[in-house]
């Protein structure tokens, strides 16, 4: 399919208002502002957009959540924390794309009825903040956002909050801790944030591309979007890949995509035209799939019946030289970091696996640590407090899954089964 949100991106000054207004800029705005906050959300639901941050869930429902008849403020804030490993989409279209984006921001809050927008950025987007900023000052500027928007008697301002760079200030609870100046720890649910948000008032929470998707529903219609791409997993789609491929990038398609055209077709196939072995293909906490597994639509739905899931889209791709018990090992390394410490599952779980999978990599591993792998993984899946914690699970349990005559290997021979070239070389992290 044609790209849509991310059409220009690579051309000079595509960032820019001006050319922005040369393409169709801010006129899903305008339709919006004759539009009802109702009919605003109905369009979304018909159009399907389910939720590009990780879980799926649809937009306009999330939205529906809201209550009308609140005396209280209403908060949109838009997550821009972007911290998955293997993700790295929602970056390219603020910094390539902003105005669709900023547009995005403006329509949604008018749907839910708030005036204030909290984009929350990852603080080591140092460049993108300064694109941000700029661009938003012109959209201020030329009235798209702020006071009496297009002479519509509208007000809604956007404020950018540089986070200070933590995974887990992505989890929405987390994300509104942080706006108020807290430490970014998760709270408690229910009550949800559509009813108890930042500052106590109801709030949305939503991921960059989804956002980016609203002007695209207003401007071309909510049929027009329906139509692209499988039922129930509408719209465009960015996907970011990377590891051992020889374009990695961000490529937008629809869903209808297998994860073996967007590594072979999109990304130009295996680095050195090596075997492939792995995809993780939803960012770090989704399932690994062993290389027979990629004949699969790269969908919300069909990644789930696949055994995994689409997550955050971040498709990792691992080539034959690569050890699983380091991939494994390397991914709790930062989960461990990344934890934010507030239950004892978590925090003392990742720290547990990860001495685990460092013991079997330093060639001192024994067969029963991987029962206790498993045992250690099922006493933090389902028991914590955020979903981090079952985001853990997945890169023990489904490389042991599908890779255990692997761990077996490395825990008889001391060192990583791989490629026989590969295995005679020093035992140096194996990747
Ligand atoms: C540990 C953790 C980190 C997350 N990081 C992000 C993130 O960086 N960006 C994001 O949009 N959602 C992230 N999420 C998901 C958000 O909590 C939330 O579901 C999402 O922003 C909702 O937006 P959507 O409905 O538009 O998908 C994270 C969730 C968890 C548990
Ligand atoms: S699951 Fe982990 S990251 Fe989430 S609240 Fe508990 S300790 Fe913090």
């Amino acid at each position: 399919m044609e790209p849509v949100l991310t059409p220009f991106v690579g051309e000079p000054n595509a960032q820019t208002l001006d050319f922005a207004l040369q393409h169709r800029g801010y006129e899903g705005l305008r339709k919006a502002l004759g539009m009802t906050p109702a009919e605003i959300i109905d369009a979304v639901k018909k159009s399907g957009l389910r939720g590009r941050g990780g879980a799926g869930f649809p937009t306009g429902m999330k939205w529906g959540f809201v209550p009308k008849d609140s005396p209280k403020p209403k908060y949109l804030c838009v997550n821009a924390d972007e911290s998955e490993p293997g993700t790295f989409k929602d970056h390219v279209l603020m910094e390539r794309n902003p105005h669709l984006f900023l547009e995005g921001c403006v329509i949604a809050c008018r749907a839910i009825g708030a005036k204030v927008c909290y984009i929350y950025v990852r603080g080591e987007f140092y460049h993108l903040q300064h694109v941000l900023e700029t661009e938003l000052r012109r959209a201020y500027d030329a009235g798209f956002v702020g006071a009496n928007i297009l002479d519509s008697g509208e007000q809604i301002d956007i404020y950018i909050h540089r986070g200070a760079g933590a995974y887990e200030a992505g989890e929405e609870t987390a994300l509104i801790e942080s706006l108020e100046g807290k430490r970014a720890q998760p709270r408690l649910k229910p009550p949800f944030p559509a009813v108890v948000g930042l500052y106590g008032c109801p709030t949305v929470v939503n991921n960059v591309e989804t956002i980016c998707n609203v002007p695209l529903i207003l401007d071309r219609g909510a049929e027009w979007y329906a139509a692209i791409g499988p039922e129930k997993n509408t719209g465009p789609k960015l996907y970011c890949v990377s590891g051992h491929v020889k374009r990695p990038g961000v490529y937008e398609t629809d869903m209808s995509v297998t994860l073996r055209q967007l590594i072979y077709d999109y990304a130009g196939g295996i680095s050195g035209d090596r075997e492939l072995k792995a995809v993780i293909p939803g960012g770090s906490s989704t399932n690994v799939l062993p290389a027979d597994k990629i004949d699969v639509q790269a969908s919300f739905d069909g990644l789930v019946q696949a055994g995994s899931m689409l997550g955050s889209a971040g498709i990792i791709v691992m080539d034959e030289t690569t050890s699983m018990v380091w991939v494994a090992k390397n991914l709790l390394h930062f989960y461990e970091h990344e934890s934010c410490g507030k239950c004892t599952p978590c925090r003392e779980g990742t720290d547990w696996l990860h001495k685990i999978l460092s013991k079997i990599e330093r060639g001192e591993g024994e067969l029963r640590d991987l029962d206790l792998l498993f045992s250690v993984a099922d006493n933090i899946g389902g028991k914590t407090l955020c979903p981090f914690g079952d985001a853990v699970v997945p890169p023990v349990v489904s490389t042991l899954q599908h890779f255990r005559e692997e761990y077996e290997a490395h825990v008889r021979t001391g060192r990583p089964a791989l490629a026989p070239w590969r295995a005679q070389e020093e035992l140096i992290g194996a990747h």
